[in-house]
């Protein structure tokens, strides 16, 4: 297709994989991307120029200059390319205004896990310089089709471009969590170049606050989130999280599209941070991966006995309360625990007590590893994923691909991403994992029980293995759902 007539889309995001990443908005940002330049669009990255992006990103050259946007401090916009591998590079535009991004810790709080207080500007920003570059009033000459965005962060760009009178592109808004919402002081709508009675339950106050997210909710020409199931149960309670009247009543304009994965990225037979590449068609060379894990991780090495895993961020939603309780249960089976993941300190200090007390079946690495992430997905026999809520979930998906069945609690992508294991789904060879409802102890301690005694049955296990790894998750055909979506608002 001739450049000329290839769809351009600017999409906003707050973290991209591999320069800063969090959880699945980094990796969906750059894996999405990605796949839809692969279908010959022209898709460019807008993110904060944090240390590790300004760091990362190379042939960086300054495009503009943002020094009157009243409020904000003066910053200036990078022209830059983002290496996914060898051969995969996407364009970004990187606000450089260090002020507001060149400092230690995280994307949105600092080291003790406080959200940075001057997030309104940090992230208003983002959204201004978004809604300027995708409007007739942007200093560079690449003007987008689409504004694609992602996340409160980036909230603000649809009611930005609503009060600019020239011309602009389309906006998608796309919710990967609707329980972050980017609350902040009414004064702060003003403050941000708003106009004042844009603070309007027909608008971006919610409950007497502004909230980003809403507000690209209310003005965004089209809303999409990441499976079809989540889209259905955030327009009621207690998952709308107070926005189930505004979803609802823009039903006609919300899709869930389901997420895909990096299949380059998580390939069993490829992946560099095995200890023992392997595939379906040589299963057996798995258990290498979970002699090492165990060794890694101190715990008794057993081939024979049931190892389950979790990567996650230790917080409410994933449900880590839930596996806490009944982790004397899980050992007694007897089963193994490996734990990855960093959050919520209360969660890290009772998953601390339980490693102290059974040290031989229960193992922690806290903190962000993606190295281990991977040999974690490939060394466990099963995975853990309790959720109370998912939009999506991406470990899901990688453990279906690594022959490792998990065992999940049926809400949001979970519900579209796995099948559960019955004499039915065995048969048929949907089977993939074992999904549990509703959200209990017993339930989830029940669905444990039924993984270990399948996994105890060499046909079902390599049966549920197999059907797994040869589901296709690859982003391919979300992209064409995405692409198909900005067309048709284009017309
Ligand atoms: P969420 O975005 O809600 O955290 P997802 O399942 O969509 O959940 O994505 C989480 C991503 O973050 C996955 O790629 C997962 O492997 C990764 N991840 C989470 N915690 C860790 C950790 N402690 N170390 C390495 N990777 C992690
Ligand atoms: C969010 C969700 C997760 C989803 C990810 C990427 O962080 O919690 O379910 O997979 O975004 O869309």
């Amino acid at each position: 297709m001739p450049r000329s007539q290839e769809l351009r889309v600017l999409f906003i995001t707050s973290e991209v994989y591999p320069l800063c990443k969090t959880g699945g908005l980094g990796d969906v940002s750059a894996a999405l991307p990605a796949a839809l330049r692969a279908l010959h669009s022209d898709v460019r990255l807008l993110l904060p120029g944090y240390p590790q992006v300004i760091a990362g990103v190379k042939y960086k050259s300054k495009v503009a200059e943002f020094n009157a946007l009243s409020q904000f401090p003066p910053a200036s916009l990078l022209s830059a390319r983002l290496s996914l591998s060898k051969t995969e590079k996407i364009p970004v535009f990187v606000i450089d205004c260090p002020g507001l991004y060149n400092r230690e810790g995280g994307p949105y709080m600092d080291a003790f896990g406080r959200d940075w207080p001057d997030n309104a500007l940090r992230f208003g920003l983002l959204s201004k310089i978004g809604a300027i570059l995708a409007s007739d009033a942007s200093p560079i000459a690449w003007r987008p089709h689409i504004v694609h965005c992602n996340d409160w962060q980036s909230g603000l760009t649809p009611a930005y471009l609503h009060f600019h009178s020239g011309k602009k592109a389309a906006t998608m808004m796309t919710i990967h969590n609707l329980a972050f919402q980017g609350i902040f002081p009414p004064g702060s709508t003003v403050q941000l170049g708003l106009p004042s009675d844009s603070f309007d339950i027909n608008g971006v106050e919610y409950y007497g606050n502004l909230s980003f997210l809403k507000a690209g909710l209310y003005y965004a020409d089209q809303i999409t989130t990441v499976s079809p199931n989540y889209a259905k149960e955030i327009q009621i309670e207690p998952l709308g999280f107070g926005l189930q009247g505004l979803l609802t009543a823009r039903r006609p304009d919300l899709i869930g599209i389901i997420n895909g994965i990096a299949t380059a990225e998580w390939d069993s037979a490829t992946d560099r941070h095995l200890v023992k590449n392997y595939s379906s068609k040589n299963l057996s060379d798995k258990a290498a991966n979970k002699a090492a894990l165990q060794r890694q991780m101190g715990l008794v090495v057993d081939a024979t006995i049931p190892l389950f895993g979790v990567v996650s961020r230790l917080s409410h939603q994933k449900g880590i309360d839930l596996l806490i309780q009944i982790a004397p249960q899980l050992i007694k089976i007897p089963a193994q625990l490996v734990v990855l993941g960093s959050g919520n300190a209360e969660l890290e200090h009772l998953l601390s007590m339980l490693a102290q007390t059974y040290p031989e079946s229960i193992a922690l690495h806290f903190g962000f590893n993606e190295a281990l992430s991977h040999l974690v997905e490939a060394g466990i026999d099963s995975f853990l994923m309790p959720s109370r809520f998912e939009p999506c979930g991406l470990n899901q998906m990688y453990s279906q691909r690594y022959g490792t069945p998990p065992v999940v609690h049926a809400t949001g992508g979970l519900l579209d991403t796995v099948v559960d294991c019955t004499p039915d789904t065995l048969a048929n060879r949907t089977a993939s994992g074992f999904v549990f409802y509703p959200m209990t102890t017993d339930n989830l301690l029940g669905a444990i029980k039924r993984a270990v005694l399948a996994y105890h049955n060499k046909k079902t296990w390599q049966s549920l293995q197999k059907n797994g790894m040869a589901k296709d998750f690859s982003w391919h055909a979300s992209a064409t759902a995405y692409l198909a979506l900005y067309r048709m608002l284009l017309h």
